[in-house]
């Protein structure tokens, strides 16, 4: 029988919330924001969840989330690093026993069993995998001075999401190879570009949904509810 673990990510800053608070424990309709990604995937058909923090934060994670809601397909609660790729990198090296790995942003609250689903299917059918969405407006490159450089066409862009599902030795491998490698990481800014930049795999684009947002600024909080309220009158 095959296994799927699932790394959420909840060790970043949240600098551009602007809050004391991180924004991954902000309230939102009265539960933290990290509940909702947390809750998805407890309910979805992940075997394992590996959730990461700040270093600390693990006993407040343990306590206040994992315990409190009842969330049983927690196995471990890791500290994050600096980065995001650090991050991620401890939380791939607490994962056991999986087949398939999907790593999350704990901080896309509106994400759905049907998109876990899949993103868990494309990581067995393709190897490597992310969730995304064709663009809708026109995307310029700009050049030094902010005037327009280039228009690239819009049929070929997506904005890509989370999940990002990965067969787990190809990511694993391929973090480990990034780590140990000279090379520049400011300008990793997802796992799929660790696979493409570091492996032979190909990364399969799979349509998710436009509500599944991050939520980065406080504008943010107010959308994710109204998705939030929405998704679950659906249920
Ligand atoms: N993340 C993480 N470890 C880091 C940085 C980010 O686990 N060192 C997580 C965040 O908690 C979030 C996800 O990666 O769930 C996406 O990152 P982002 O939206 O950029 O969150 P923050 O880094 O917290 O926010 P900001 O960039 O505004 O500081
Ligand atoms: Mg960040």
């Amino acid at each position: 029988m095959e296994r799927t673990a699932a790394v959420i990510l909840a060790a970043g800053k949240g600098s551009r919330m602007g809050s004391p608070v991180h924004k991954q424990y902000l309230e939102l309709l009265g539960k933290p924001l990290l509940y909702y990604a947390l809750h998805a995937f407890e309910n979805s058909s992940v075997d394992q969840i590996i959730l990461v923090t700040c270093p600390g934060e693990v006993g407040y994670c343990q306590k206040e989330i994992v315990e409190k809601y009842g969330f049983t397909k927690v196995a471990a609660v890791r500290p994050g690093g600096k980065e995001r790729y650090h991050s991620v990198y401890e939380g791939l090296k607490a994962v056991k026993d999986c087949d398939y790995v999907l790593i999350h942003d704990g901080a896309r609250p509106c994400v759905t069993r049907e998109i876990i689903d899949a993103a868990s299917d494309g990581a067995r059918k393709y190897g490597a995998c992310v969730i995304g969405m064709p663009v809708k407006d026109t995307v310029k490159i700009s050049d030094e001075n902010e005037f327009a450089a280039m228009t690239p066409d819009r049929n070929s862009l997506w904005l890509i999401q989370t999940p990002q599902a990965f067969e787990y030795g190809l990511v694993l491998g391929a973090y480990e190879k990034l780590m140990s490698s000279g090379l520049s990481k400011e300008k990793i800014t997802d796992d799929a570009m660790v696979v493409e930049t570091m492996t032979q795999e190909r990364v399969k684009l799979i349509r998710g949904n436009y509500a599944n947002i991050k939520v980065t600024t406080p504008e943010d909080m107010e959308i994710a509810g109204v998705l939030i309220k929405k998704n679950q009158s659906k249920k």
